[in-house]
C-alpha cells in the first residue's frame, strides 16, 4: 500500500469522553488561550497552568480508546511501515489502542525542564515546586507545545507529506497552524486528500473528498474502505 498519512485532531478522542477545544462549550470557552497554553501564562501563573494540565492528564489517564482510535490502529498494523499517523491531540489513546503516533504538540504524560531541557515521564501531579530530576530547579512544566511554540517532529512529518499518496485529517477543525496547512502540502505532493469530521470545517473546501460523522462510526467503515 502507498502511504498515507493521518491527523487527528481532538474530534477523534470526543467519544472517548475527552473535550474538544472549539466545539461549543469547549476547553477554550472554559479558559482563555493565553492563561493556560502560552509560555506567558505559565511565566505569570505557572499554579494555574499546573492545574489546568494536571486536571487534563488525570481525565486522559481514566479514558479508553474508541473504534475510531483501535481502526487507526488496525489499519496501521496491517500495513506496517505505510501509515503514518500524526496527532495535535496530547491524550495518550492512540497509544493505548495500539498506534504509533507522532505528537506534534506533545504529550500530558510528559514533563520538560524549563531550565535544562530534560524530558520525563510526568507525574499524575506536577506543581510549581516540582524539580527537574536532571538539574533539580523548580522548573518543570508539561510537554505540550503552547501557542507561539514550535510543533515538535515538522521535518519528519513535511518528508512524510511530500511523498504519501493519501492524506487524511480526523477531527479537527483546521483553525491551528502548521497542521491546517498539511492539506496544501499533501495535495502540492499529488497526494489524494480526504477529510473526516462531524461537520464540515473551514479546511474542507481544500480536500478533495469528505466523510460527515462522528469518528466512531465513519473512522471504521473508511478503514475498511481502505483494506483489500
Ligand atoms: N467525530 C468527529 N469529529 C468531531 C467529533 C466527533 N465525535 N466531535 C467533534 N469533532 C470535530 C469538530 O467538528 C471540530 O472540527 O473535531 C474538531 C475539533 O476541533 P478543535 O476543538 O479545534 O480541535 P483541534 O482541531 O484538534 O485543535 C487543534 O488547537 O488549541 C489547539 O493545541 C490545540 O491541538 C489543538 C489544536
Amino acid at each position: 500500500m502507498d502511504k498515507i498519512v493521518i491527523l487527528t485532531g481532538a474530534g477523534l478522542s470526543a467519544e472517548s469522553g475527552l473535550g474538544t477545544f472549539r466545539d461549543e462549550g469547549g476547553l477554550w470557552a472554559q479558559h482563555r488561550i493565553e492563561d493556560v497554553a502560552t509560555p506567558e501564562g505559565f511565566a505569570r501563573d505557572p499554579a494555574l497552568v499546573h492545574g489546568f494540565y494536571n486536571a487534563r492528564r488525570q481525565q486522559a489517564a481514566g479514558a479508553e480508546p474508541n473504534d475510531a482510535h483501535r481502526a487507526l490502529a488496525r489499519l496501521q498494523r496491517d500495513h506496517p511501515g505505510t501509515v503514518i499517523l500524526v496527532t495535535q491531540n496530547v491524550d495518550g489513546l492512540h497509544e493505548k489502542a495500539g498506534s504509533e503516533v507522532i505528537h506534534m504538540h506533545g504529550a500530558l504524560d510528559r514533563a520538560l525542564c524549563a531550565a535544562c531541557g530534560l524530558r520525563w515521564d510526568a507525574a499524575a501531579e506536577m506543581t510549581p515546586r516540582t524539580r527537574c530530576p536532571g538539574c533539580e530547579a523548580k522548573a518543570a512544566r508539561p510537554d505540550v507545545v503552547w501557542f507561539g511554540e514550535m510543533p515538535y517532529h515538522m521535518e519528519q512529518i513535511v518528508d512524510h507529506l511530500a511523498d504519501c499518496a493519501l492524506f487524511a485529517a480526523i477531527g479537527t477543525s483546521g483553525q491551528v497552524y502548521p497542521a491546517a496547512g498539511f492539506v496544501q502540502e499533501a495535495s502540492a505532493a499529488g497526494a489524494e486528500t480526504v477529510e473526516l469530521n462531524l461537520n464540515a470545517t473551514d479546511m474542507s473546501r481544500a480536500f478533495d473528498s469528505h466523510h460527515i460523522g462522528p469518528a466512531s462510526r465513519i473512522v471504521p467503515a473508511w478503514v475498511e474502505s481502505l483494506l483489500p
